[in-house]
């Protein structure tokens, strides 16, 4: 390990009552390689995201070993890019954030190391962050409303292509996850569907706007565990009954019917995850909810919280579609909170695929 030499940045080195803080976020925790500026936790300055879609979509999914490798080609780039576009250069970073967290070991390598050279480099601290935490910090990042330094329960739920999970925050933003996909990830479910359907990769952008002029009502799904005890939700279920449905009956399959069938597979996954969402606000007493991730993006669960909110009495957030997706600007919104706490990590931070908060 090349870094492991001194922490020359632990907690009282750190001057955390300075009135600004401009933070460098790294995120490469799967297949996006971005790079953000953020002022003080709330400004961006900027905000880089080099997608690898067009890469994968031959795949129908992310390939991890090609997913590094690219990471490899565009970190420079894109840490380069995020200075020029904020018209900083490195002197005026004051630290560095970096998923660490969970996600694709390779891919989290590639961001971790640049932070780590960055960090080292420049002599600033280094900040390792939770890549759900991140999502959570986009809806802070979006809207003043939410202030995570004062006291306050929220429910979060974060859908994107690797997680589907439900939590609550208590008043001192510990983080408790409540339920969790027991089978595919939303977004997977809706990618893996996409596939099917010959609709190419990521599947949610092109079912959510397909989906606008069709009917959502043209297949019924079964609801998966919507009336379950528990906050646990299945998304394969639905999956596998519009597989099973469309091989019964071949006519289905027909062009004009396409957009119909992913209507009704994305009216089923929305109806879950609002109705859980909801459920959750009433057993645990809460009326913030917070939604993140790339799902976060889809048009109809949008409006379905919306309608949900005022039958309700709640308020959702939901951050705008950049940051609902991967990026860095959440990753340096959430070191920003964590480096006015004193949380600097050691220069020898690892990587993890898979943890809690
Ligand atoms: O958060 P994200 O950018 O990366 C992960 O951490 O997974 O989420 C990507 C996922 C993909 O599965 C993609 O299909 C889905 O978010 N997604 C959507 C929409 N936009 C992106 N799903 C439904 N509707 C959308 N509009
Ligand atoms: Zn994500």
């Amino acid at each position: 390990m090349i870094f492991q030499e001194n922490n020359k940045f632990n907690n009282e080195n750190v001057n955390l009552n300075k009135d600004t803080s401009i933070i460098l976020g790294i995120e490469t925790s799967c297949d996006d390689t971005c790079a953000a500026i953020v002022k003080n936790g709330k400004e961006i300055l900027s905000s880089v995201v080099s997608s690898q879609n067009e890469i994968h979509e031959k795949y129908g999914g992310v390939v991890p070993e090609i997913a590094s490798r690219k990471h490899i080609e565009m970190i420079d780039v894109v840490i380069s890019e995020a200075l020029s576009l904020a018209k900083i250069t490195p002197d005026d970073i004051n630290a560095v954030a970096v998923t660490n967290r969970p996600g694709l070991l390779g891919s989290l390598l590639v961001g971790v190391g640049a932070a780590k050279a960055f960090s080292y480099y420049n002599q600033i601290p280094l900040i390792a962050v939770n890549h759900l935490k991140a999502h959570i910090f986009a809806n802070a990042l979006a809207n003043d409303e939410i202030n995570f330094d004062l006291p306050q329960k929220y429910i979060s739920l974060i859908v994107s292509g690797g997680h589907s999970s439900l939590y609550l925050l208590d008043k001192n933003l510990v983080i408790k996850e409540i339920g969790h996909t027991v089978d595919d990830a939303v977004g997977e479910a809706f990618d893996k569907i996409a596939r099917y359907l010959n609709l190419g990769y990521p599947g949610g952008p092109v079912i959510d706007k397909i989906s606008k002029n069709a009917n959502p009502h043209f297949i019924e799904f079964t609801r998966p565990m919507i009336e379950s005890g528990d906050f646990n939700f299945s998304f394969s279920g639905i999956k596998t009954a519009l597989i099973y449905k469309t091989k019964k009956f071949p006519d289905l399959m027909k062009e004009e019917n396409i957009a119909d069938l992913a209507a009704s597979f994305q009216a089923a996954a929305v109806d879950v995850l609002v109705q859980k969402t909801i459920k959750a606000c009433k057993k645990f007493k809460v009326d913030k909810v917070l939604v993140s991730g790339g799902v976060a993006a889809n048009s109809k669960l949008r409006e379905e919280f919306s309608y949900a909110a005022d039958k309700e009495n709640i308020k959702v957030y939901i951050p705008p579609i950049k940051l609902c997706m991967d990026n860095a600007a959440m990753v340096a919104s959430l070191g920003y909170f964590e480096f006015k706490k004193g949380n600097i990590s050691n220069p020898d931070i690892d990587v993890y695929s898979r943890t809690d908060f």
